[in-house]
């Protein structure tokens, strides 16, 4: 009888472990962890007109991220005659670089005013001085740089590119003649007003920028590399690099933070559509 009744006992105390075990107690459901999806924090980074803008803004359109491009904020600063603009609109019109303590305090300003988790950076850091303030800030907040996408694209491609393009300065929104003109020449398609051609866009100028870029952007391959964080994409024809991009983004970070038409239903008739900038 006392042996039933143990038997018993055991059997009840038995269930009651494998369910809550199966099912979870109260206690064991409250702590038990949430999966927190990776949050994207990245740098963009490849020579004068290799698509840096571009790309970004078709992420942007994809994925709940906020982008910052240095050179639009600068033509922004030009465009309000700012202090900043004014040196900006001298350093870059001859293809050289704005000085590394004003481009730090403005894109580290301007991070500390991004209210969502997912950010990309274009266009900065393009120093190694750059780089390494960036990285104090970062770790200062815990927040560190989880990937570098470098775009590299053959050198005699790009020339023709930024010679046909033509910019809407307010929001950033890129367009070139021939691979995403917009709808009615000289107007941005979604605002209607005057895009313009950028001053630095010719070709002396642009022999500077990638002098420039050689010199001192180039070196910050290596100090990503190194991290592990540098993923390049090599771009051949440009329907294929936004999917390769995307791929690897939801390869990383999940389909979490994707709001964007999978890549894979897209055709070669989409590029011109989704190529058109995003409003920022
Ligand atoms: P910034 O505006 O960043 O110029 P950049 O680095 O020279 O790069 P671009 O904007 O010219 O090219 P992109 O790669 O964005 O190409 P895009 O998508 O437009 O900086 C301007 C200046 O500001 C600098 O020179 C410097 O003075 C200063 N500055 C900025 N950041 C700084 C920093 N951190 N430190 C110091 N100084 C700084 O594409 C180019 C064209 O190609 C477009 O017409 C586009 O429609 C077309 N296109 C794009 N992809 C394709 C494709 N796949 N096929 C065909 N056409 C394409
Ligand atoms: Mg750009």
């Amino acid at each position: 009888m006392n042996f039933v009744r143990q038997s018993r006992a055991f059997t009840r105390l038995y269930l009651t472990v494998s369910n809550r075990q199966f099912h979870g107690s109260r206690s064991v459901k409250n702590v038990s962890p949430t999966i927190e999806s990776t949050p994207m924090r990245i740098l963009l980074l490849g020579s004068p007109g290799a698509g840096k803008g571009t790309q970004s803004s078709r992420i942007q359109k994809n994925f709940n991220i906020a982008t910052i491009s240095s050179g639009d904020l600068l033509r922004k600063n030009m465009a309000n005659g700012t202090k900043i603009g004014k040196i900006a609109a001298k350093e870059s019109e001859r293809g050289d670089f704005v000085p590394d303590d004003i481009m730090i305090e403005l894109i580290t300003n301007e991070l500390r005013f991004i209210n969502r988790k997912n950010w990309l950076l274009d266009g900065f850091p393009r120093t190694i001085n750059q780089a390494e303030a960036l990285d104090e800030t970062l770790t200062s907040r815990c927040q560190p740089i989880n990937l570098v996408i470098n775009l590299d694209v053959p050198e005699d491609v790009i020339l023709q590119r930024i010679m046909d393009r033509w910019v809407h300065v307010p929001s950033g929104r890129v367009y070139n003649l021939n691979y995403n003109p917009p709808e009615s020449f000289g107007l941005d398609d979604i605002t209607g007003e005057k895009l313009s051609r950028r001053a630095d866009d010719n070709p002396e100028t642009f022999k500077v920028r990638l002098q420039k870029h050689h010199k001192l952007t180039k070196p910050l391959l290596e100090y990503y590399s190194k991290r592990n964080l540098l993923f390049t994409f090599k771009e051949s024809t440009s329907d294929e690099i936004y999917p390769q991009i995307e791929k690897e983004l939801l390869k990383r970070f999940g389909r979490e933070h994707f709001k964007g038409e999978d890549s894979s239903r897209l055709t070669n008739n989409n590029e011109t559509n989704i190529s058109i900038n995003n409003l920022r």
